[in-house]
C-alpha cells in the first residue's frame, strides 16, 4: 500500500443512499490506521480499505453497536470508540475479532447498556479496556469483564462505582494494572484482589475509602490512594516480602504513621495532607481502644511503640502538610537511601539528625514553613544534601560549614543577619567559602547589612536580596563574585543609592533593581547586564556613560513608575523609538516635559524634539526680544544724544 496517505469518501448515512456532497465526510487512512475522529459519525463507515489494524472512531455520534459493518473488519487490534454516545452492544460482537488488542469505549453511556443487564460477550484478545466515565454504578463493569482472559490493563475512573465485589475480577484473572481513579467506592469486599496474581499497579486514589486493615497484596508494586479519606493503613503480619514500590497515601485524614510491610521494597512513600502527628504507629493505649470501639482497627497493629518502621529502600519521603512538631532522630535510622524528604508545612520546633541515622544519601530536604527558631547539622550527617528549604521559619543564625555539597539554600523568611567574611560567626550567618554553594534566597529577612566580603570564596550563581528594606549593602558586599554571579535582585530594599559597581561583576546578566528609592545609576565600565529592571525608582535621568555601558548587551528594560526628565534622557527615548532595547513595561513608562510652566507627563515613545526644543526655542525667542528691546534702547539713548546736539540735522532727515 506504500507510505501514501490517501482519503476515503463515505456517506455519513449509510451506503446505498443518495446524499448530497455536503454530506460526505472523509477518514484519513495512513498504512494500516484509519482515522475518523469528529465527523459526526452515526454508523460505522463501510468500505474502509481491508487489513486495517487501528480505527479511531473517537468523538462522533456512534449509538449502537452491530457486527453488519465491524465484522467486514477483521484485522482489527485498535479500535477506539472513545466520546461517542455507545448505548448498546451486540453480544458477542468482540468474540471474533481474535486480533483486537485494544478497546477503547470511554465516555459512553454504557451504563444503560449494562443496567440492561446484557453481557457483552467474550473480549477473546483484549488486553487494553478502557471503560473510564460511563457511569457505572456498582456490579456494572461486570457485564464487561465476565470473559476476558487476556485483560492486562483496565480503567474504571470517572465512572459511580460504590463498592468492588469479590467476583469483579473474576473473569480477567490476567490483569496487570487497575485504574479505578474517581469513583465512589466505600468499600472493597475481602479477597476481591487476591486471585489477580500478576496485578502490579491499583489507582484507587479520589474515592471514599476510610481505612486499609489488612493489605496483603505481595506482589502489587504500586497502590495509590491518594485522595480518600483513610484514617489508618495497616499491613497484614506477615514475613513475607512485599513487592510495593510506590505508596501513594497523599490527601487522606491518617493519624498515625502507616504499618508498613515488615520486609519491603518500598521507595516512595507520600503522606502529605495527612493529619500525622508522629512518626509513631499508634497512639497511646486509649486512643487504641478508641479506635477499636470503631471498628476502625481491626488487628492490633504489631508496630511496636519503640521500633520505627525500616525502610532500607525508601528514596522518596513527603510528610508535608501534617501536624509534626517534631521528628525523632532515630526515626532515619534505617532510611539509608533517602534522597527526597519533605516535612514542609507543619509545626516542627526542632529537627535533628544524628550520626545514627545520618541521612547520608539525602540530596533534597525541605523543612520550610515550620516553627524552627535554630537549627544544627552535626558534623558527618547530611553529606549529600545539596539543596535545603528553609524559608518560612523563625530562624536567626545557622552554621552550614558540615554540609559540604550544598548548593541550594531557600533561606526566605527568615530573622537572618549576614556575617563579613572577617566576623566570628555568632549571631550571623557566614556564607563566606562555601565551595558549592550556587543559589542564595535570602529575601524577607529583615537583614540589617550585607557587610563587606559577605560571600567571598562562594561561587554563587543567583543572589537574591530582595524585600529586606532599608538593608545597607556595603560597596565590597558582591567582591568575590565577580566571575560568577549572573542573576541578582534587590527589589525592595528602600536602596536610595547604590555603593556597589555592578559593572564589575562580568557575568551579570540578570538584575533587579525596582521598587526602590535610587536616584542614580553608575557603571564604571562595559557591563555584561542582558536584563535590567528599574522600574518603580525615583531616577530622573539615566546617564549617558550608564547607557553607553549597558549598550549592545542590554536586550531588555524596565523603566516605568520613574521621574524621568523627556529632556535629559535623549539617548534613552533614542532607544525607546528605535526599539533597540525591549521595554516590556512600555506601556506605562513615562517622562515629563515644561509646558507653560506646568510639568506634562507623556509617555516615552511619544516625545518629540519640539517638546524639548519649545522649551528652548522660548528661552530663544524670549532672549532674542530682550536682546533686540536692549539694543533698540542704546539706539534710542544714543539718538535723543545725537538730537540734543544736532537736533537740526537729525530732524532734518527725518522729513527727508
Ligand atoms: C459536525 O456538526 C457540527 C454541528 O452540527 C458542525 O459544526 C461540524 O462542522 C460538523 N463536522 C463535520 C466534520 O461535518
Ligand atoms: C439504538 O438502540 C436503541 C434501543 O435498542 C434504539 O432505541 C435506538 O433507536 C437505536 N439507535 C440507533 C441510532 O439505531
Ligand atoms: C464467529 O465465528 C463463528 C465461526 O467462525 C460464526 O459461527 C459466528 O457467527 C461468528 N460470530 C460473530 C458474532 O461474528
Ligand atoms: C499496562 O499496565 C502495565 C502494568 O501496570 C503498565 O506498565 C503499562 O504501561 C500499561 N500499558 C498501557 C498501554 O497502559
Ligand atoms: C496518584 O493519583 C493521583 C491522582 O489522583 C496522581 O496525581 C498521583 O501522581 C498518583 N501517584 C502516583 C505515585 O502515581
Ligand atoms: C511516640 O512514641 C514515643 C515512644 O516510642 C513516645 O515517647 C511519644 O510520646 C509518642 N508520640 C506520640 C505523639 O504519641
Ligand atoms: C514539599 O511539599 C510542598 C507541599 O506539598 C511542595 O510545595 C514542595 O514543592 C515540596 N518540596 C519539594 C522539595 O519537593
Ligand atoms: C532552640 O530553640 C528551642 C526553642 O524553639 C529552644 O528550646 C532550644 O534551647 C534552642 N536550642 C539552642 C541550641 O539554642
Ligand atoms: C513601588 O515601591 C514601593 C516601595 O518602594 C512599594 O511599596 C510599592 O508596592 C511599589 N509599587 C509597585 C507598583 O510595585
Amino acid at each position: 500500500m506504500g507510505a501514501g496517505l490517501w482519503f476515503l469518501f463515505f456517506a455519513v448515512n449509510g451506503v446505498g443512499a443518495f446524499v448530497h456532497p455536503s454530506q460526505l465526510s472523509s477518514c484519513r487512512v495512513l498504512q494500516k490506521d484509519a482515522y475518523c475522529s469528529d465527523l459526526n459519525l452515526t454508523t460505522i463507515p463501510p468500505l474502509l480499505p481491508p487489513g486495517i489494524h487501528m480505527l479511531d472512531l473517537s468523538r462522533n455520534f456512534l449509538q449502537n453497536l452491530t457486527e453488519d459493518i465491524l465484522s467486514t473488519y477483521p484485522t482489527i487490534h485498535q479500535l477506539n470508540f472513545h466520546s461517542n454516545r455507545i448505548q448498546s452492544i451486540q453480544p458477542g460482537l468482540f468474540r471474533n475479532m481474535t486480533h483486537l488488542q485494544v478497546l477503547d469505549l470511554s465516555r459512553n453511556q454504557l451504563h444503560l447498556y449494562a443496567a440492561l443487564k446484557n453481557n457483552v460477550g467474550p473480549l477473546t484478545s483484549v488486553q487494553k479496556l478502557d471503560l473510564s466515565g460511563n457511569g457505572f454504578y456498582t456490579d456494572m463493569s461486570d457485564y464487561f469483564l465476565r470473559d476476558a482472559p487476556a485483560l492486562r490493563n483496565l480503567s474504571l475512573k470517572g465512572n459511580s462505582i460504590t463498592k468492588i465485589g469479590k467476583e469483579t475480577f473474576s473473569g480477567c484473572l490476567g490483569l496487570r494494572n487497575i485504574d479505578l481513579h474517581n469513583n465512589v467506592i466505600l468499600e472493597i469486599e475481602e479477597g476481591t484482589f487476591d486471585s489477580l496474581q500478576h496485578l502490579t499497579e491499583l489507582d484507587l486514589s479520589m474515592n471514599s475509602i476510610s481505612c486499609i486493615n489488612d493489605f496483603n497484596l505481595f506482589q502489587l508494586k504500586s497502590l495509590n490512594l491518594s485522595k480518600n479519606s483513610m484514617t489508618s493503613f495497616q499491613t497484614t503480619h506477615s514475613d513475607q516480602e512485599f513487592e510495593l514500590l510506590y505508596l501513594d497515601l497523599r490527601e487522606n485524614k491518617i493519624h498515625y504513621f502507616p504499618i508498613l510491610p515488615t520486609k519491603n521494597k518500598i521507595i516512595y512513600l507520600d503522606l502529605s495532607r495527612n493529619q500525622l502527628r508522629s512518626v509513631n504507629c499508634t497512639g497511646a493505649a486509649e486512643e487504641l481502644q478508641y479506635l477499636k470501639d470503631r471498628h476502625e482497627l481491626i488487628h492490633a497493629p504489631q508496630c511496636s511503640r519503640s521500633h520505627h518502621q525500616e525502610l532500607y529502600r525508601l528514596c522518596y519521603l513527603d510528610l508535608s502538610y501534617n501536624q509534626f512538631k517534631t521528628v525523632p532522630s532515630d526515626f532515619f535510622n534505617s532510611l539509608v537511601a533517602l534522597e527526597t524528604l519533605n516535612i514542609s508545612n507543619n509545626c516542627l520546633s526542632s529537627f535533628m539528625v544524628d550520626t545514627k541515622g545520618p541521612l547520608y544519601a539525602l540530596k533534597t530536604l525541605d523543612l520550610s514553613f515550620n516553627n524552627l527558631q535554630n537549627l544544627t547539622f552535626p558534623e558527618g550527617t547530611l553529606q549529600k544534601l545539596r539543596t535545603l528549604y528553609l524559608q518560612g521559619n523563625y530562624l536567626s543564625t545557622l552554621d552550614f560549614s558540615h554540609l559540604p555539597s550544598i548548593t541550594n539554600l531557600h533561606l526566605q523568611l527568615n530573622e537572618l543577619r549576614v556575617c563579613g567574611s572577617q566576623d566570628r560567626p555568632s549571631g550571623c550567618v557566614s556564607f563566606s567559602s562555601m565551595p558549592k554553594l550556587q543559589y542564595l534566597y535570602l529575601s524577607e529577612n529583615n537583614l540589617i547589612s550585607v557587610p563587606a566580603h559577605a560571600f567571598q570564596g562562594t561561587p554563587l550563581l543567583i543572589l537574591d536580596l530582595s524585600l529586606n528594606p532599608g538593608v545597607e549593602i556595603s560597596e565590597q558586599a558582591l567582591s568575590g563574585l565577580e566571575s560568577s554571579l549572573k542573576y541578582l535582585s534587590l527589589r525592595g530594599d528602600q536602596l536610595q543609592t547604590l555603593k556597589t559597581d555592578l559593572s564589575l561583576l562580568r557575568s551579570l546578566r540578570m538584575v533587579d533593581l525596582s521598587s526602590n528609592r535610587l536616584t542614580s545609576l553608575s557603571l564604571s565600565r562595559d557591563s555584561a547586564i542582558e536584563i535590567l529592571r528599574l522600574q518603580n525608582n525615583s531616577l530622573e535621568t539615566l546617564e549617558d556613560h550608564t547607557l553607553m555601558a549597558l549598550e549592545g548587551k542590554l536586550r531588555t528594560l524596565q523603566v516605568s513608575m520613574n521621574p524621568l526628565s523627556c529632556c535629559a534622557n535623549t539617548r534613552l527615548i533614542g532607544w525607546v523609538q528605535q526599539a533597540s532595547v525591549d521595554i516590556p513595561d512600555i506601556l506605562m513608562a513615562t517622562c515629563h516635559y515644561r509646558k507653560d510652566a506646568e510639568y506634562v507627563k507623556i509617555n516615552l515613545r511619544n516625545v518629540k524634539t519640539e517638546h524639548c526644543e519649545t522649551l528652548n526655542s522660548k528661552v530663544f525667542v524670549i532672549s532674542l526680544i530682550a536682546v533686540l528691546v536692549l539694543g533698540l534702547v542704546v539706539v534710542l539713548l544714543v539718538a535723543i544724544k545725537l538730537c540734543h546736539s544736532r537736533g537740526h540735522r537729525f530732524s532734518h532727515s527725518y522729513k527727508a
